[in-house]
Protein backbone atom coordinates (compact mmCIF):
# COMPACT_ATOMS: atom_id res chain seq x y z
CA UNK A 1 0.00 0.00 0.00
CA UNK A 2 1.24 3.77 -1.15
CA UNK A 3 0.34 4.74 2.18
CA UNK A 4 -0.52 8.30 0.56
CA UNK A 5 -2.01 9.09 3.94
CA UNK A 6 1.14 9.63 5.96
CA UNK A 7 3.19 10.88 3.09
CA UNK A 8 0.81 14.13 3.41
CA UNK A 9 -0.37 16.42 5.45
CA UNK A 10 -3.23 18.47 4.87
CA UNK A 11 -2.43 21.12 6.78
CA UNK A 12 0.69 21.93 8.61
CA UNK A 13 2.02 24.80 10.49
CA UNK A 14 5.45 26.02 9.49
CA UNK A 15 8.00 27.60 12.04
CA UNK A 16 10.52 30.14 10.62
CA UNK A 17 12.01 32.73 13.35
CA UNK A 18 9.51 35.15 15.20
CA UNK A 19 6.68 33.28 13.89
CA UNK A 20 5.47 31.66 11.09
CA UNK A 21 2.56 30.31 8.82
CA UNK A 22 0.43 27.70 7.78
CA UNK A 23 0.73 25.68 4.57
CA UNK A 24 -1.95 23.46 2.98
CA UNK A 25 -2.64 21.36 0.01
CA UNK A 26 -4.53 23.52 -2.45
CA UNK A 27 -7.97 20.93 -2.89
CA UNK A 28 -9.36 23.44 -5.42
CA UNK A 29 -6.36 21.90 -7.78
CA UNK A 30 -6.89 18.19 -7.53
CA UNK A 31 -6.64 16.06 -9.16
CA UNK A 32 -5.36 18.16 -12.03
CA UNK A 33 -2.49 19.09 -9.76
CA UNK A 34 -1.04 18.59 -6.15
CA UNK A 35 0.03 21.81 -4.32
CA UNK A 36 0.44 23.80 -1.70
CA UNK A 37 -0.26 27.23 -0.85
CA UNK A 38 1.30 29.38 2.66
CA UNK A 39 -1.19 31.30 3.85
CA UNK A 40 0.27 34.22 6.32
CA UNK A 41 -2.96 36.52 7.24
CA UNK A 42 -5.71 35.84 8.86
CA UNK A 43 -7.91 37.47 5.77
CA UNK A 44 -6.17 34.66 3.39
CA UNK A 45 -7.29 32.27 5.84
CA UNK A 46 -10.92 33.27 5.79
CA UNK A 47 -10.22 33.50 1.86
CA UNK A 48 -8.93 29.49 1.92
CA UNK A 49 -11.78 28.53 3.89
CA UNK A 50 -14.34 30.27 2.10
CA UNK A 51 -13.22 29.25 -1.17
CA UNK A 52 -12.62 25.67 -0.09
CA UNK A 53 -8.66 25.43 -0.75
CA UNK A 54 -9.21 24.04 2.51
CA UNK A 55 -12.51 22.20 3.52
CA UNK A 56 -13.86 19.14 5.63
CA UNK A 57 -14.66 20.25 8.58
CA UNK A 58 -11.78 18.53 10.69
CA UNK A 59 -9.30 20.31 8.42
CA UNK A 60 -11.24 23.46 8.43
CA UNK A 61 -10.87 22.91 12.23
CA UNK A 62 -7.13 23.16 12.30
CA UNK A 63 -7.14 26.02 9.58
CA UNK A 64 -9.01 28.10 12.41
CA UNK A 65 -6.67 27.44 14.90
CA UNK A 66 -3.76 28.50 12.57
CA UNK A 67 -5.95 31.72 11.52
CA UNK A 68 -6.29 32.53 15.02
CA UNK A 69 -2.43 31.99 15.55
CA UNK A 70 -1.73 33.86 12.52
CA UNK A 71 -3.51 36.85 13.89
CA UNK A 72 -1.92 36.94 16.67
CA UNK A 73 1.00 37.78 14.87
CA UNK A 74 0.06 39.64 12.62
CA UNK A 75 -1.26 41.99 15.48
CA UNK A 76 1.74 41.90 17.42
CA UNK A 77 4.02 43.68 14.75
CA UNK A 78 1.25 46.35 14.65
CA UNK A 79 0.92 46.79 18.51
CA UNK A 80 4.57 45.80 19.69
CA UNK A 81 3.66 45.72 23.39
CA UNK A 82 2.40 49.14 23.44
CA UNK A 83 -1.66 48.66 23.78
CA UNK A 84 -2.26 45.25 24.94
CA UNK A 85 -6.05 45.68 25.89
CA UNK A 86 -5.94 47.16 22.11
CA UNK A 87 -4.33 44.04 21.01
CA UNK A 88 -6.86 41.66 22.95
CA UNK A 89 -10.23 43.47 21.82
CA UNK A 90 -9.06 43.29 18.13
CA UNK A 91 -7.71 39.72 18.43
CA UNK A 92 -11.08 38.57 19.89
CA UNK A 93 -12.63 40.42 16.85
CA UNK A 94 -10.62 38.87 14.32
CA UNK A 95 -11.53 35.31 15.41
CA UNK A 96 -15.10 36.44 14.70
CA UNK A 97 -14.44 36.84 12.01
CA UNK A 98 -13.13 33.94 10.51
CA UNK A 99 -15.88 31.74 12.82
CA UNK A 100 -17.84 33.44 9.87
CA UNK A 101 -16.50 32.21 7.12
CA UNK A 102 -18.14 28.50 6.44
CA UNK A 103 -21.12 28.30 9.22
CA UNK A 104 -22.47 24.48 8.92
CA UNK A 105 -19.05 22.89 10.07
CA UNK A 106 -18.85 23.20 14.13
CA UNK A 107 -15.29 21.84 13.88
CA UNK A 108 -14.14 25.34 13.01
CA UNK A 109 -15.98 27.25 16.18
CA UNK A 110 -14.57 24.58 18.34
CA UNK A 111 -11.09 24.96 17.27
CA UNK A 112 -11.73 28.99 17.46
CA UNK A 113 -13.19 28.13 21.18
CA UNK A 114 -10.20 26.28 22.22
CA UNK A 115 -8.18 29.04 20.86
CA UNK A 116 -10.05 32.07 22.89
CA UNK A 117 -9.77 29.72 25.66
CA UNK A 118 -5.76 30.42 25.35
CA UNK A 119 -6.41 33.77 25.07
CA UNK A 120 -8.21 34.03 28.29
CA UNK A 121 -5.64 31.61 30.17
CA UNK A 122 -2.73 34.13 28.57
CA UNK A 123 -4.22 37.24 28.88
CA UNK A 124 -2.12 38.39 31.26
CA UNK A 125 1.32 37.48 30.03
CA UNK A 126 3.54 40.03 27.29
CA UNK A 127 1.86 39.98 23.72
CA UNK A 128 4.78 37.89 22.55
CA UNK A 129 3.80 34.90 25.14
CA UNK A 130 0.33 35.30 23.91
CA UNK A 131 1.40 34.46 20.27
CA UNK A 132 3.66 31.81 21.44
CA UNK A 133 0.64 29.96 23.28
CA UNK A 134 -1.62 30.42 20.12
CA UNK A 135 1.05 28.58 17.91
CA UNK A 136 1.47 25.64 20.29
CA UNK A 137 -2.12 25.10 20.94
CA UNK A 138 -2.63 25.11 17.13
CA UNK A 139 0.11 22.39 16.58
CA UNK A 140 -0.86 20.42 19.56
CA UNK A 141 -4.72 20.63 18.21
CA UNK A 142 -2.81 19.85 14.75
CA UNK A 143 -1.35 16.64 15.88
CA UNK A 144 -3.78 14.84 17.98
CA UNK A 145 -6.17 14.96 14.70
CA UNK A 146 -4.42 12.31 12.92
CA UNK A 147 -4.09 10.23 16.09
CA UNK A 148 -8.09 10.50 16.51
CA UNK A 149 -8.77 9.82 13.14
CA UNK A 150 -6.40 6.61 13.33
CA UNK A 151 -8.71 5.27 16.30
CA UNK A 152 -11.95 6.19 14.46
CA UNK A 153 -10.01 3.57 11.67
CA UNK A 154 -9.47 0.71 14.18
CA UNK A 155 -13.01 1.00 15.59
CA UNK A 156 -14.72 1.38 12.52
CA UNK A 157 -13.00 -1.51 10.94
CA UNK A 158 -15.09 -3.71 13.09
CA UNK A 159 -17.98 -3.18 11.37
CA UNK A 160 -17.57 -3.67 7.74
CA UNK A 161 -17.94 -7.21 6.82
CA UNK A 162 -15.67 -8.99 4.67
CA UNK A 163 -15.35 -8.42 1.33
CA UNK A 164 -17.52 -5.97 1.69
CA UNK A 165 -18.00 -2.97 -0.80
CA UNK A 166 -18.36 0.68 1.04
CA UNK A 167 -20.11 3.35 -0.35
CA UNK A 168 -18.91 6.86 1.11
CA UNK A 169 -20.50 10.53 0.28
CA UNK A 170 -18.07 13.05 -0.72
CA UNK A 171 -14.56 13.78 0.90
CA UNK A 172 -14.27 12.26 4.46
CA UNK A 173 -10.66 11.43 4.16
CA UNK A 174 -7.02 13.06 4.48
CA UNK A 175 -7.76 15.80 2.67
CA UNK A 176 -10.36 16.75 4.77
CA UNK A 177 -8.68 16.52 7.80
CA UNK A 178 -4.81 16.62 8.32
CA UNK A 179 -4.40 13.24 8.05
CA UNK A 180 -5.29 9.54 7.65
CA UNK A 181 -9.21 10.56 7.44
CA UNK A 182 -12.74 10.09 8.86
CA UNK A 183 -14.73 7.95 6.98
CA UNK A 184 -11.94 6.84 4.69
CA UNK A 185 -9.65 6.48 8.03
CA UNK A 186 -12.44 3.69 8.53
CA UNK A 187 -11.79 2.10 5.11
CA UNK A 188 -8.44 2.45 5.02
CA UNK A 189 -8.27 0.66 8.33
CA UNK A 190 -10.61 -1.84 7.49
CA UNK A 191 -8.06 -2.52 3.64
CA UNK A 192 -5.35 -2.80 5.96
CA UNK A 193 -7.05 -6.10 7.56
CA UNK A 194 -9.09 -7.44 4.22
CA UNK A 195 -7.62 -6.36 1.09
CA UNK A 196 -10.95 -7.72 -0.73
CA UNK A 197 -12.86 -4.49 0.51
CA UNK A 198 -13.98 -2.30 -2.11
CA UNK A 199 -15.49 1.37 -2.45
CA UNK A 200 -18.01 2.95 -4.18
CA UNK A 201 -17.48 6.57 -3.90
CA UNK A 202 -20.35 9.36 -4.95
CA UNK A 203 -19.71 12.17 -7.21
CA UNK A 204 -21.08 14.67 -4.92
CA UNK A 205 -22.36 17.40 -7.29
CA UNK A 206 -22.18 20.27 -7.40
CA UNK A 207 -18.32 20.40 -5.99
CA UNK A 208 -17.44 16.69 -6.97
CA UNK A 209 -15.65 16.21 -3.89
CA UNK A 210 -16.02 12.18 -4.20
CA UNK A 211 -14.94 12.84 -7.76
CA UNK A 212 -12.32 14.98 -7.43
CA UNK A 213 -10.86 14.22 -4.19
CA UNK A 214 -12.05 10.39 -2.56
CA UNK A 215 -11.08 8.59 -5.59
CA UNK A 216 -7.29 10.46 -5.94
CA UNK A 217 -7.39 10.02 -2.51
CA UNK A 218 -7.87 5.85 -2.60
CA UNK A 219 -6.25 5.15 -6.17
CA UNK A 220 -2.99 6.87 -4.59
CA UNK A 221 -3.27 4.38 -1.70
CA UNK A 222 -4.61 1.33 -4.50
CA UNK A 223 -7.55 1.31 -2.65
CA UNK A 224 -10.22 -0.44 -5.07
CA UNK A 225 -12.66 2.22 -5.94
CA UNK A 226 -15.70 2.64 -8.41
CA UNK A 227 -16.99 6.38 -9.15
CA UNK A 228 -21.46 6.52 -9.25
CA UNK A 229 -22.75 9.35 -9.76
CA UNK A 230 -25.03 11.06 -7.44
CA UNK A 231 -28.76 8.64 -8.37
CA UNK A 232 -27.10 5.25 -9.17
CA UNK A 233 -26.90 4.74 -5.17
CA UNK A 234 -29.85 2.92 -4.90
CA UNK A 235 -29.12 0.93 -8.48
CA UNK A 236 -25.84 -0.80 -6.61
CA UNK A 237 -27.72 -1.22 -3.38
CA UNK A 238 -30.60 -3.42 -5.08
CA UNK A 239 -28.10 -5.18 -7.15
CA UNK A 240 -26.29 -6.19 -3.94
CA UNK A 241 -22.88 -4.30 -4.48
CA UNK A 242 -23.20 -2.17 -1.38
CA UNK A 243 -23.11 -3.89 2.43
CA UNK A 244 -22.66 -0.82 4.33
CA UNK A 245 -22.50 2.98 3.96
CA UNK A 246 -19.82 5.30 6.25
CA UNK A 247 -19.87 8.56 5.35
CA UNK A 248 -18.22 11.40 7.61
CA UNK A 249 -19.89 14.80 9.18
CA UNK A 250 -19.82 18.29 9.56
CA UNK A 251 -21.99 18.56 12.40
CA UNK A 252 -24.08 16.19 14.78
CA UNK A 253 -26.61 17.30 16.93
CA UNK A 254 -27.23 16.04 20.52
CA UNK A 255 -30.14 13.77 18.91
CA UNK A 256 -27.51 12.04 16.72
CA UNK A 257 -29.14 14.09 13.62
CA UNK A 258 -26.43 14.63 11.52
CA UNK A 259 -25.47 17.27 8.81
CA UNK A 260 -22.93 16.35 6.15
CA UNK A 261 -22.96 17.42 2.65
CA UNK A 262 -25.68 17.66 0.37
CA UNK A 263 -26.92 13.81 -0.36
CA UNK A 264 -26.10 12.15 2.28
CA UNK A 265 -29.86 11.97 3.25
CA UNK A 266 -30.76 10.05 0.18
CA UNK A 267 -28.20 7.68 0.47
CA UNK A 268 -29.37 7.01 4.13
CA UNK A 269 -32.98 7.14 3.25
CA UNK A 270 -31.88 4.34 0.01
CA UNK A 271 -29.58 2.33 2.36
CA UNK A 272 -32.29 1.78 5.04
CA UNK A 273 -34.68 0.70 2.23
CA UNK A 274 -32.37 -1.89 1.39
CA UNK A 275 -31.68 -2.89 5.06
CA UNK A 276 -28.25 -1.26 4.36
CA UNK A 277 -26.48 -0.12 7.75
CA UNK A 278 -25.62 3.58 8.11
CA UNK A 279 -22.39 4.75 9.72
CA UNK A 280 -21.19 8.00 9.88
CA UNK A 281 -17.94 8.57 11.26
CA UNK A 282 -16.57 11.59 13.27
CA UNK A 283 -14.35 13.22 15.61
CA UNK A 284 -16.14 14.11 19.29
CA UNK A 285 -14.96 17.71 18.15
CA UNK A 286 -18.14 17.79 15.62
CA UNK A 287 -20.59 16.66 18.23
CA UNK A 288 -22.20 19.51 18.97
CA UNK A 289 -23.84 18.88 22.33
CA UNK A 290 -25.09 22.40 22.64
CA UNK A 291 -28.26 21.88 19.83
CA UNK A 292 -31.23 19.68 20.21
CA UNK A 293 -31.53 18.10 16.76
CA UNK A 294 -30.74 19.02 13.29
CA UNK A 295 -33.21 21.60 12.86
CA UNK A 296 -31.23 23.81 14.85
CA UNK A 297 -28.01 22.96 12.00
CA UNK A 298 -27.03 26.09 10.06
CA UNK A 299 -27.08 24.93 6.62
CA UNK A 300 -24.67 26.91 4.13
CA UNK A 301 -26.27 28.12 0.78
CA UNK A 302 -23.47 28.43 -1.76
CA UNK A 303 -23.05 30.26 -5.22
CA UNK A 304 -25.09 29.64 -7.71
CA UNK A 305 -22.61 29.09 -10.11
CA UNK A 306 -21.61 26.00 -8.38
CA UNK A 307 -24.37 24.12 -9.83
CA UNK A 308 -25.55 26.19 -13.25
CA UNK A 309 -21.69 26.33 -14.25
CA UNK A 310 -19.42 22.45 -15.26
CA UNK A 311 -15.53 23.60 -15.92
CA UNK A 312 -16.46 26.95 -16.49
CA UNK A 313 -19.21 26.67 -19.28
CA UNK A 314 -22.89 27.23 -18.56
CA UNK A 315 -25.32 24.45 -18.36
CA UNK A 316 -28.95 25.36 -18.22
CA UNK A 317 -30.90 27.96 -19.74
CA UNK A 318 -30.45 31.44 -18.51
CA UNK A 319 -33.18 32.56 -16.19
CA UNK A 320 -33.29 28.85 -14.08
CA UNK A 321 -33.94 29.20 -10.86
CA UNK A 322 -31.36 28.13 -8.44
CA UNK A 323 -31.19 27.03 -4.76
CA UNK A 324 -28.02 25.38 -3.80
CA UNK A 325 -27.91 24.01 -0.33
CA UNK A 326 -24.10 22.92 0.75
CA UNK A 327 -25.19 20.13 3.06
CA UNK A 328 -28.30 18.35 4.50
CA UNK A 329 -29.35 16.86 7.71
CA UNK A 330 -29.68 12.82 7.84
CA UNK A 331 -32.24 12.03 10.96
CA UNK A 332 -31.27 10.09 13.47
CA UNK A 333 -33.43 6.77 13.21
CA UNK A 334 -31.66 6.26 9.41
CA UNK A 335 -28.16 5.97 11.26
CA UNK A 336 -26.69 2.91 12.42
CA UNK A 337 -23.93 3.92 14.82
CA UNK A 338 -21.83 7.26 15.24
CA UNK A 339 -18.43 6.35 14.83
CA UNK A 340 -16.06 8.64 17.22
CA UNK A 341 -12.51 7.96 18.67
CA UNK A 342 -13.88 6.62 21.98
CA UNK A 343 -16.07 4.08 20.11
CA UNK A 344 -19.14 3.64 18.33
CA UNK A 345 -22.26 5.14 20.01
CA UNK A 346 -26.06 4.97 18.60
CA UNK A 347 -27.71 8.11 18.08
CA UNK A 348 -29.69 8.11 21.05
CA UNK A 349 -26.71 7.32 23.27
CA UNK A 350 -24.68 10.52 22.52
CA UNK A 351 -26.38 13.02 24.95
CA UNK A 352 -25.30 9.95 27.91
CA UNK A 353 -22.47 8.28 27.22
CA UNK A 354 -20.08 10.56 25.25
CA UNK A 355 -17.78 12.29 27.05
CA UNK A 356 -16.50 15.42 25.86
O1 LIG B 1 -18.07 21.40 1.76
P1 LIG B 1 -17.01 20.45 2.27
O2 LIG B 1 -16.26 19.78 1.18
O3 LIG B 1 -16.15 21.10 3.31
O4 LIG B 1 -17.87 19.34 3.01
C1 LIG B 1 -17.29 18.24 3.62
C2 LIG B 1 -18.26 17.16 3.83
O5 LIG B 1 -19.45 17.36 3.93
C3 LIG B 1 -17.72 15.82 3.89
O6 LIG B 1 -18.68 14.92 3.43
C4 LIG B 1 -17.26 15.31 5.18
O7 LIG B 1 -17.91 14.17 5.51
C5 LIG B 1 -17.26 16.11 6.37
S1 LIG B 1 -15.59 16.39 6.70
C6 LIG B 1 -14.84 14.91 7.17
Amino acid sequence: MSEFHSKIKTIEWCEIPNGGYSRMVDQTKIPHSFEYVEIKTLEEMYNAIKTMIVRGAPAIGIAGAHGCALYALELSEKYKETNKETFLKELLNGFEYLNSSRPTAVNLSWAIEKQKEIVEESKNLPIEEICSSLIKNAAKLENEDIEINKKIGNFGAEVIPKGAGILTHCNAGALATVGYGTALGVVRSAFAKDNTIQVFADETRPRGQGAKITTFELVKDNIPVTLITDGMCSYFMRNKMIDVVVVGADRIAANGDTANKIGTSTVAIAAKYYNIPFYVAAPKSTIDLSIKSGNDIVIELRDEEEVTMVNGKRICAEGVKIINPSFDVTDNSLIAGIITEDGIFKPEELKEKLKI
